[in-house]
């Protein structure tokens, strides 16, 4: 390999790395999150798309039922009782949505799905999330 082509590589690289640095931190402004608005009627279906979801990427950290109490959440962090009436990042379906995509700062020990998860389905995860008992309708 030539040291040119050595160079676009390493620069390449770096590029990634910046990329996925970005991405893993909250992009949207609170107060833009809490207006987005929810495209997704709050349905029996839905919800239960929503739990499916959950099932999948919450639940080892959340907990079967959402109060934040899983064994096997990593030892090093505590996830947030999702039943409850404390919401640290707000309980709007916007910015939940934004919590969910783009992770629960300030330091991002749960990660966003942005790009792993569809924005459908993330509006069926805050539906789901939303009918555990901890937001008032
Ligand atoms: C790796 C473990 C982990 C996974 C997986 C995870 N979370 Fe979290 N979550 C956390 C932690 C930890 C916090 C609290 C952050 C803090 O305050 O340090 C949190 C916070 C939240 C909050 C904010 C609560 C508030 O009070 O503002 C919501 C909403 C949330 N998570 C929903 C979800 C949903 C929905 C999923 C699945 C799509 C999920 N989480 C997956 C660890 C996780």
């Amino acid at each position: 390999m030539s040291r040119w082509c050595a160079w676009g590589w390493g620069a390449m690289v770096a590029v990634m790395w910046l990329g996925l640095t970005a991405s893993a931190e909250q992009t949207t402004p609170r107060a833009a999150a809490a207006k987005l608005k929810n495209p997704v009627a709050s349905n029996a279906a839905s919800i239960a798309t929503g739990q499916q979801l959950y099932q999948k990427y919450c639940r080892f950290c959340h907990g079967a039922t959402g109060r934040g109490d899983s064994p096997s959440a990593p030892k090093d962090m505590k996830p947030s009782n999702l039943a409850d009436a404390t919401w640290d990042r707000g309980s709007t379906d916007g910015e939940i949505f934004v919590v969910i995509q783009e992770g629960a700062g300030p330091d991002y020990k749960m990660k966003g799905l942005k790009g792993k998860v569809s924005d459908q389905d993330t509006w069926h995860l805050v539906n789901y999330v939303r009918s555990l008992g901890g937001v008032a309708k």
